[in-house]
């Protein structure tokens, strides 16, 4: 009897386990993403409306129809593209769910799908528990850019799909609109879908846009795009994102969505709906977070760390390698145990774990943690 899993050589993720080390080692956690602070009031309230007006039975596969309506609207808003909440929206439960949902229904046994690395850890395994491969692009530090010419170049007829993700966890970067739009004439004439992971889109610095592929026309028609209220409205414990794409695709992916989560929590739909309607909340995200960044960056300056750009996410990369020749998993439990910092090396969003001494810090966290967090990262010498 087969007994063991499909997925087997897959461990606990580095952010289960630093997080573990962190509060064993009683560390200030700047390693895994979420924040220290509660979502908005409001949307706590409206949250309670809710489950006071009986919003507790199964929504509709698709999503409570409200939030799928001013989802509609703010995509209209924010990236001039209608999107018809009938059929180009669902809601699922986080952006995870929508990822391993598209992933499981397009692609087939022998596959090829491409991945940026350093990747977000849920595509690689989401790929090949399809039976598909994971082809890799390299970015490479400290900017991390991607070559098109270069991307263009592995593409073979097994090519299914390529995922990509901006802004871009872990390393803060943004793609532009000269990326989409080489992306987009990459694809022009394919079959190849694109899985885009924005669920940072409101993350975005030093007045930048977002480059969403719903900007683009042509390029969303093959498109996916994900997203999540849990970094938007500092939820991520409860789940809810949801994902676009036109209807050819979006037939498809609920398809598998009924017969995976079906539909998702109820209460909190309606609440992200009500709550969606006031768009400044989301709108002054950027500030909230660019804040944040440089609050951090001025604390970093009092380290012998030094940090990479931060264009977007509320990530910040940090090169050790004036500090220590350690390897940057060996380093990261080094910070947490002995000196009171939990960080996540960025080794391991690679397959290969090549070497770039890089670790990564969450900044969602108040100026008392980060303070707290500056006082210890100082002593590192
Ligand atoms: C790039 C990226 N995609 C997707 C997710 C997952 O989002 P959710 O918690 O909504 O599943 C995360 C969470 O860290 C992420 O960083």
């Amino acid at each position: 009897m087969q007994t063991t899993s499909k997925l087997t050589s897959s461990q606990t993720t580095i952010f289960t386990e630093m997080s573990a080390l962190a509060i064993q080692h009683k560390a200030l956690n700047l390693g895994q993403g979420f924040p220290d602070y509660d979502p908005p009031s409001a949307l706590l309230d409206l949250v309670k409306d809710a489950i006071d007006d009986h919003k507790h039975q199964y929504a509709p596969m698709a999503g409570v129809l409200a939030l799928r309506e001013i989802i509609a609207q703010k995509v209209l808003h924010a990236y001039g593209q209608y999107v018809n909440p009938s059929t180009e929206i669902t809601i699922t439960a986080g952006a995870t769910q929508a990822i391993f949902t598209a992933i499981a229904a397009f692609i087939y046994q022998g596959d090829e799908v491409i991945i940026f690395e350093p990747a977000y850890d849920s595509y690689r395994p989401s790929i090949e528990l399809a039976g598909g491969k994971a082809v890799v692009y390299t970015m490479e530090a400290p900017d991390f850019k991607i070559n098109w010419t270069l991307l263009a170049a592995m593409i073979s007829p097994k090519t299914k799909m390529i995922i990509i993700n901006t802004p871009h966890n872990p390393t803060g970067t943004i793609l532009k609109a000269d990326d989409l739009l080489q992306l987009s004439r990459i694809v022009k004439d394919t079959d190849i879908i694109i899985l885009s992971d924005e669920v940072y889109e409101h993350l975005v610095y030093d007045g930048q846009l977002h480059e969403s592929v719903l900007k683009y026309p042509e390029l969303y028609q093959q498109s996916i795009s994900v997203f999540s209220f849990g970094k938007t409205y500092h939820c991520t414990g409860w789940k809810v994102g949801y994902c676009i794409a036109p209807e050819y695709l979006m037939n498809e992916i609920r398809k598998v969505h009924q017969w995976n989560v079906f539909s998702v929590n109820s209460f909190v739909q309606h609440a992200l709906a009500a709550f969606m309607a006031d768009a400044s909340q989301y709108l002054l995200l950027n500030q909230f977070y660019q804040q944040k960044r440089d609050f951090f960056l001025e604390i970093l300056k009092t380290t012998r760390l030094r940090p990479l750009k931060t264009e977007g996410t509320f990530f910040q990369l940090c090169d050790y390698s004036n500090i220590s020749d350690l390897d940057d998993v060996a380093f990261a439990k080094e910070m947490t145990v002995n000196h009171g910092v939990a960080c996540i090396p960025i080794s391991v969003f690679y397959d290969d774990h090549r070497q770039d001494k890089l670790i990564r810090f969450c900044f969602a966290k108040t100026e008392g943690l980060l303070t707290a967090a500056g006082e210890k990262l100082k002593q590192i010498r």
